[in-house]
Order: C-alpha cells, then sequence, then structure tokens
C-alpha cells in the first residue's frame, strides 16, 4: 500500500512571517509526497545518486565524522528548500561538494519524496560527542556560555537570541525556521561559519539583508563554538512539557 501525505504551503503563511519577501516561492501549491519512494532513495540511492543514509546515516541523526547534518524530525518545507537551493546552485555543499550534484540528480518529486521521509523519521538522538571532537583538533565551546545566546544573544554585538526566530532551545518554527537544537555540532559551527563569511547566503533577507548572515557577522569564533556545543544537547521539550514541537503540525497524512 502506498501511503502518500499531503502538504498544503499556503502563500498567507508566507507573508505573515518576520522573514518572508524571499522565502521559498511563495506561492500555493498541495503537493503530494510519496514516503515509499523517499525511502527507497534514501536507503539505495538512484541513479548516480549515492544512497542518502551513506552519509547521513540509517536513522538520519548526522556524522560529526563526515560533517553531515542530521535530517530525522526536520522542518519538511526546510529540507525541501536546501534541496531545491542545491539544485539550483543558490547554495554550495562546503563540506564535500557533494550535495549539488545529487540534488541535480533527482527530479522535483524525488525531492518532495525524500524531504517529507527525512522530516517523518523519529529516533533517539545522541548529542555529538564533544571530548571525541576536542581530540580530533576542532575547539569545543562552553555550554553556559552558549546557552546565554540562545536565550538573550550577544547584545553588546548587535548578535540576536536564537530563541527569537529558532524558538524555545532552537526547535524550529515551521515552515521557515529550522529546528538547529540536537544538530550535530560539526555541522553547527561550518554553517555559522559559512553564514559569517558569506560563502553560505540562501537566507531569506530582511530588509535587503540575509536573516542568518547578518546574525553571524559579528560571531566570534568562540561564540560559534559556545553556541554549537549548547545547541547539540539542546532538548525541543521545555521541562514537564512532552507537547509535539510545532515542526510536525502542517503535514497531513491522507490513506
Ligand atoms: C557523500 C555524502 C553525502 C551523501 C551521499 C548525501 N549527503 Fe546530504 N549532505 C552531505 C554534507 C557533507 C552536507 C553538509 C553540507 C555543508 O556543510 O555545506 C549535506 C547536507 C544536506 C542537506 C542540508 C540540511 C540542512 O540542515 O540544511 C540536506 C537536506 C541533505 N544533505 C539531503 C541529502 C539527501 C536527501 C541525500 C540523498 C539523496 C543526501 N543528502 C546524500 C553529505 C552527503
Ligand atoms: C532573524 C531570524 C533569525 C535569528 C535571530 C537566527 N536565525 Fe538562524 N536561521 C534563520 C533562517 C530564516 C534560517 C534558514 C535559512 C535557509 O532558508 O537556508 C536559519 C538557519 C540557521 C542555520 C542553518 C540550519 C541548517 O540546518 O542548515 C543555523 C545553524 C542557524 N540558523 C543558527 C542560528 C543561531 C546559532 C542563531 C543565534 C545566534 C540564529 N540562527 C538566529 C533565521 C534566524
Amino acid at each position: 500500500m502506498r501511503t502518500l501525505i499531503t502538504t498544503v504551503v499556503v502563500a498567507a503563511m508566507m507573508g505573515g512571517a518576520a522573514v518572508a519577501s524571499a522565502g521559498p516561492e511563495g506561492k500555493l501549491s498541495v503537493t503530494s509526497a510519496n514516503l515509499t519512494n523517499g525511502e527507497n532513495i534514501y536507503k539505495n540511492g538512484k541513479g548516480s545518486v549515492p544512497a542518502c543514509q551513506s552519509c547521513h546515516g540509517a536513522d538520519g541523526m548526522g556524522d560529526d565524522n563526515l560533517g553531515t547534518p542530521r535530517l530525522a524530525g526536520q522542518i519538511f518545507q526546510f529540507v525541501l528548500k536546501q534541496l531545491e537551493d542545491f539544485a539550483a546552485d543558490r547554495r554550495k555543499d562546503m563540506t564535500m561538494f557533494v550535495m549539488n550534484d545529487n540534488a541535480k540528480g533527482l527530479t522535483e518529486q524525488d525531492r518532495v519524496d525524500v524531504a517529507a521521509y527525512v522530516s517523518q523519521l523519529k529516533g533517539e538522538w545522541t548529542p555529538s560527542n564533544l571530548e571525541e571532537i576536542a581530540k580530533t583538533g576542532m575547539p569545543v565551546g562552553k555550554t553556559w556560555l552558549g546557552k546565554e545566546i540562545v536565550l538573550y544573544g550577544l547584545p553588546e554585538k548587535g548578535v540576536p537570541a536564537c530563541r527569537a526566530c529558532h524558538n524555545y532551545n532552537g526547535r524550529g518554527v515551521d515552515p521557515l525556521f529550522p529546528a538547529i537544537g540536537e544538530q550535530r555540532y560539526v555541522y553547527l559551527v561550518n554553517q555559522l561559519k559559512q553564514w559569517r563569511d558569506g560563502t553560505r547566503a540562501n537566507d531569506p533577507e530582511v530588509g535587503g539583508k540575509g536573516a542568518m548572515r547578518e546574525v553571524a557577522k559579528n560571531m566570534s569564533d568562540e561564540d560559534i563554538y559556545n553556541v554549537a556545543a549548547y545547541l547539540t544537547k539542546a532538548s525541543p521539550y521545555p521541562p514537564g512539557d512532552r507537547r509535539i514541537p510545532s515542526r510536525h503540525v502542517p503535514i497531513a497524512f491522507v490513506r
């Protein structure tokens, strides 16, 4: 039996969000995702595109040794936007230089299907092993200093609180703001440095300026290590509240 997901990307939602101007297409569209095809691509690859799991893990939890991100449970629209951005060279894979070809090797429908598949993956999160990472020579930050940045930002440097856009502990907000809590340390560090030096510039613009490039431009290396060290361990659930984070809301199952 084929499982279908129906997603409705509502233009009005984009219009209502703070950084909507250059958001993904902003059109009203209804898309059906074929999870069976998504799973097949994820596990076996397709044509010249290797299996996603070979780098992102069978459980979709990413890998610090490869610098790959967790995809499991990430916001569907965000994953799809990244695949479209890679396919159109709006974003470049600066770590293994493979994602642009991977995205181009899939059809638009395949990208919808695999994005839907990974967004539905659930599993136990194991935070990045900071002791092991320190042994590789990558500096490791201080979680308590990172927590301050997530909660309050660095007002003296004009760095806003991550929570203001990415929600509680960076758990994400549909459809624009990805989950950055419980993400891989190495990936977070790489992305923040890329936003800072502009090698990643596919963020939506607010008042003509890239939302994340503005956030990262005044962060020091230490700030980046600190915030990443906190975020990899940051649970999306506030103490005593096991409600499902908002990122799962807009996807409705149709059998
Ligand atoms: C050879 C290794 C490799 C394979 C295979 C691979 N990826 Fe990736 N992927 C990466 C790396 C490395 C990055 C991080 C790029 C960077 O740091 O710039 C990445 C990033 C991504 C991102 C961005 C996520 C985010 O949070 O912004 C998505 C989405 C993604 N991959 C999906 C896929 C899918 C779907 C497949 C299978 C069709 C796949 N990847 C196969 C290595 C791989
Ligand atoms: C003004 C809103 C805003 C604030 C504040 C903000 N972000 Fe973001 N962030 C975004 C948006 C929008 C994206 C998605 C960019 C895209 O579409 O590729 C993003 C993406 C990211 C990503 C890439 C995630 C991925 O999976 O590829 C990281 C890492 C990140 N933000 C970290 C942070 C950190 C750390 C802070 C606090 C210091 C922060 N952000 C504050 C808006 C914001």
